[in-house]
């Protein structure tokens, strides 16, 4: 139904500018007002790329460019997040309903405008991610005994991002820290839910691995529930 819409505009849009300028290619007229700028990527680079990074890659928040995130999230999800902001994150509002500054159109063309430039039919190869939302109750001794068995020999040395500290906890969600264990974040290191070693075998976590250590990462957010339910040590190669 969009498509029909586009392609009954389109027209008008070429009589209107006097020239054949491509659909998707920069316009370099700035229009009169802000409300009416709707090329993605004067969008994304005055709204988003401060936080995604340019491109959506290699910026301090979620790498929105990476194939696999765009493969694992839906629209409603997309238009959800960016119009009412992510709670528990630095993920701010920006429809106009919410206090922000863009209207429905331009939140569309950023979601429009992400896919074209950043999804791909082929961004699992065949494989099939856990699900993006967590659909079971997660279970934080068993979330603690698959990081430590899966996450931990990674994130124990003291250069990498210290996961499981209240203070780097209390900045991101239980979802943003779900997408990240499933997607990955390439433009960083993170590998995704496969978990592929540098050998290049792969052990996948199983969905409810995922849920159980979004659980007890989760937990950590608050010590003192922790220390008055004490997790007994894993056992090591169980996982
Ligand atoms: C002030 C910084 C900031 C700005 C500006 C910002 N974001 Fe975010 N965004 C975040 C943070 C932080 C998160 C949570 C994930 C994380 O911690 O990496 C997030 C999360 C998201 C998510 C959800 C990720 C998920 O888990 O599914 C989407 C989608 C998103 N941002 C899109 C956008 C778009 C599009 C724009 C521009 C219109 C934008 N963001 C602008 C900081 C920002
Ligand atoms: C092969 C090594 C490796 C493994 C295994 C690994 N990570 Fe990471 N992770 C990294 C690297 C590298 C980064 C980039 C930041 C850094 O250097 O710490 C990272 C970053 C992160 C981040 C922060 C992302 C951000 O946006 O700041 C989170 C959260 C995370 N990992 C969680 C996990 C969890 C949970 C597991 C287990 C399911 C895991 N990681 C397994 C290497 C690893």
């Amino acid at each position: 139904m969009r498509r029909g819409a586009l392609a009954l505009v389109l027209p008008l849009v070429f009589a209107l500018t006097g020239c054949g300028r491509l659909p998707g290619a920069r316009a370099e007229a700035t229009p009169a007002r802000p409300e009416d700028v709707l090329d993605f990527h004067t969008l994304y680079s005055t709204n988003c790329q401060a936080c995604h990074g340019a491109n959506g890659h290699n910026g301090p928040a979620m790498e929105l460019g990476n194939p696999e995130y765009q493969a694992l999230v839906d629209d409603a999800t997309l238009r959800k997040w960016i119009s009412g902001g992510m709670p528990g994150t630095e993920m701010p509002a920006f429809a106009q309903s919410a206090g922000g500054m863009l209207t429905d159109a331009q939140i569309n063309a950023i979601i429009a405008g992400m896919r074209k430039e950043w999804g791909s039919p082929s961004a699992f190869a065949g494989a099939t991610p856990p699900p993006y939302a967590a659909t079971q109750a997660g279970d934080v001794r068993r979330g603690q005994q698959a990081y430590q068995a899966r996450c931990a020999s990674c994130h124990q040395k003291p250069s990498r991002q210290q996961v499981t500290s209240p203070a780097y906890l209390s900045l991101v969600s239980d979802q943003a820290l779900r997408t990240i264990i499933i997607a990955g974040r390439p433009d960083i290191g993170q590998p995704d839910w496969r978990l592929t070693d540098a050998n290049g075998s792969a052990r996948p976590l199983a969905a409810q691995d995922v849920t159980d250590i979004v659980t007890y990462l989760g937990s950590l957010r608050n010590p003192a529930a922790v220390s008055a339910a004490p997790i007994p040590v894993p056992r090591g190669g169980t996982q």
